[in-house]
């Protein structure tokens, strides 16, 4: 906690706009990525005051990238970072983004929390993030307003959304081919978290499918049988993407 409430006293000019409760979150999430260089994005620059937070936060050697609609945003920039100008609901912008600054170890979107933008920047940005990368939506509150395309258990909802996205990472284990077919998800997905109007996802790129195990006088089997007696075919029979 101590580098956000102490930075909150060190604030200049440039408004930085954030609910109290996210500082917690971030130093659980993003306090073990400090010991190296990072390439963080945040979506949503507004006044510009997360820019100064996130360049002390992660110090020198990060690559930070801003991203606004706003066009008066670029001028918010600090040396050594970068402000680009675009909408994140658009996937050319998206894709060009990518191309000039991915992959990402962490995606924070503090942009329109509009919920379609926030699934469509994930759905276009997810690919773009390294392996055991975040990502991270904020002000997630929106999934329950309505003018923003939420609504309590509103299918559009990003809520719903990252929700579905639970499923997917368990798809490994069901047999149910017809209704949940494999996700190719699952072979990255860690993790998804839910926190106060924040979600976070992990990405892990597994290159076999999840072990059993069993641990008997030092000795260590393995087994995938609780898979294979499932008979998920749309895993193992070549219909997952692979
Ligand atoms: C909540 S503010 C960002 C606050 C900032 N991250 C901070 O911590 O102080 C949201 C910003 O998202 C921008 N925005 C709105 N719609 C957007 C869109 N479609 N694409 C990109 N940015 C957008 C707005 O211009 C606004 O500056």
């Amino acid at each position: 906690m101590s580098y956000f409430r102490d930075y909150l006293k060190r604030t200049d000019d440039r408004m930085l706009m954030k609910w109290a409760h996210y500082f917690e979150v971030y130093e659980r999430e993003f306090g073990a990525r400090r010991a190296g260089p990072v390439s963080f994005m945040e979506i949503g620059v507004f006044k510009g005051g997360s820019i100064p937070m996130w360049s002390g936060y992660f110090g020198e050697g990060a690559r930070l990238t801003f991203v606004d609609i706003d066009p008066s945003c670029a001028a918010l920039a600090d040396p050594g970072t970068t402000v680009e100008i675009g909408n994140q609901a658009d996937p050319a912008f998206l894709a060009r983004l990518a191309e000039k600054h991915g992959p990402f170890d962490i995606i924070l979107d503090d942009g329109s929390h509009i919920n379609q933008h926030q699934i469509t920047s994930f759905t276009h940005l997810w690919p773009h993030l390294a392996d055991h990368g975040l990502y991270v939506v904020e002000d997630c509150h929106t999934s329950y307003w309505p003018g923003f395309g939420g609504g309590h258990r509103e299918p559009g909802s990003f809520i719903e959304f990252a929700k579905s996205k639970v499923d997917a990472m368990h798809s490994w284990y069901t047999d149910d081919d017809e209704g949940f077919p494999f996700d190719p998800i699952a072979r990255e997905l860690e993790g998804v978290r839910f926190y106060d109007s924040i979600v976070v996802m992990e990405k892990r790129k597994r290159t076999e499918p999840p072990l059993s195990i069993t641990a008997r006088n030092g000795q260590m089997t393995g087994t995938r049988r609780p898979l294979t007696l499932r008979n998920r075919k749309s895993m193992f029979a070549g219909k997952d993407g692979t």
